[in-house]
């Protein structure tokens, strides 16, 4: 019996991270069908055509389908939810709270309906508000809805400590945790140049700058492109979450996951290091965090709470 049990992700929303979503688990053979839905008429469509004229260059058997029509996403194992607007030049995620929340709320509907076993991956911003708001419109159980923030996140921090210390960034782990905006909680306690501790390799202020410029590392890339945000880490994140789960990989990534009094928090998507495998958030993994990073984590909290508060006054939840 093959390991793959996987036979079909949804990737809702075919901008710039979902088509680029769409290429990577196709060309990884993650599925057998990767489905490529949007509302726009003929994009998702197009972008099929073109991945699967990839296949016979890159060697690859999944089959895209580009569709406007949620019928096409029925009994997908694997939702990985891109849609809603980017960011522009001066605006936080949270000012996409109301558009892109009604945009939540029509994709759930129909993964309820069509696909009520599915894992749902939302990457949505602002993240830790509409992995909340997916999760309550699905009515899943807390483990088949995650939020991608935090592989991404440790991604940029990983690639400024490799610059800082001229060391490959193949061997740099880096953790970030917290919400997916400018309160998350940067760990540098946890980053390691293969094994070798940060803190011996470069100094306190140094570490603060790249910790700092991690924070704003979402804003940097929009500053630069003026329209839209980043996409091709963020798609390479949500597909290796995507990876771990439909392939049982039981990767330990952090991820915004429903918090049930882990790290004190109580009914708060976050993001935590979670063991993600064929059951979705397998494990929360409670590691321990100092007197500096358990302050910034109620910081954090605070930040997603407000922005949870502000949903129920928009009456999306
Ligand atoms: C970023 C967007 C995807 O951080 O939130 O680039």
């Amino acid at each position: 019996m093959s390991l793959v049990q996987a036979r079909k992700i949804t990737v809702v929303g075919a901008g710039y991270v979902g088509s680029t979503a769409a290429q990577l688990a196709a060309s990884k053979d993650l599925a057998e069908e990767v489905v490529l839905i949007d509302v726009l008429e003929g994009r998702p469509q197009g972008i099929a055509l073109d991945l699967n004229q990839c296949a016979a260059i890159e060697g690859f058997s999944a089959r895209v389908v580009g569709t406007n029509d949620p019928a096409h996403t029925a009994d997908s194992d694997v939702f990985i939810v891109t849609a809603g607007r980017p960011r522009k030049p001066g605006m936080s995620r949270s000012d996409l709270l109301e558009v892109n929340g009604r945009i939540v709320c029509d994709v759930a509907e129909y993964i309820a309906r069509l696909s009520p076993e599915a894992i749902v991956i939302v990457v949505t911003n602002p993240l830790d508000s509409m992995v909340t708001l997916m999760r309550a419109r699905l009515g899943f159980p807390a483990r088949r809805v995650v939020g991608m923030a935090g592989v991404l996140d440790s991604a940029r921090f990983c690639w400024f400590i490799a610059e800082a210390t001229g060391a490959s960034v193949v061997d740099v782990d880096a953790m970030v945790l917290g919400a997916h905006g400018d309160s998350m909680v940067p760990m540098p306690n946890y980053c390691t140049v293969n094994g070798v501790q940060l803190g011996d390799l470069v100094g306190p202020a140094e570490i603060d700058s790249m910790a700092d410029r991690t924070r704003h590392g979402g804003a940097e890339i929009v500053g630069l492109l003026k329209t839209g945000s980043a996409w091709y880490a963020p798609a390479a994140a949500s597909v290796a979450m995507a990876g771990s789960i439909l392939r049982d990989q039981k990767r330990l990534l952090p991820s915004a996951c429903l918090l049930n009094g882990e790290f004190g928090f109580e009914g708060l998507y976050m993001g935590v290091p979670a063991i993600l495998g064929r059951e979705g958030v397998e494990r929360v993994v409670e590691v321990p965090l100092t007197m500096e990073a358990r302050a910034l984590m109620q910081k954090t909290a605070g930040a997603v709470a407000a922005d949870v508060d502000a949903m129920r006054d928009l009456g999306l939840m």
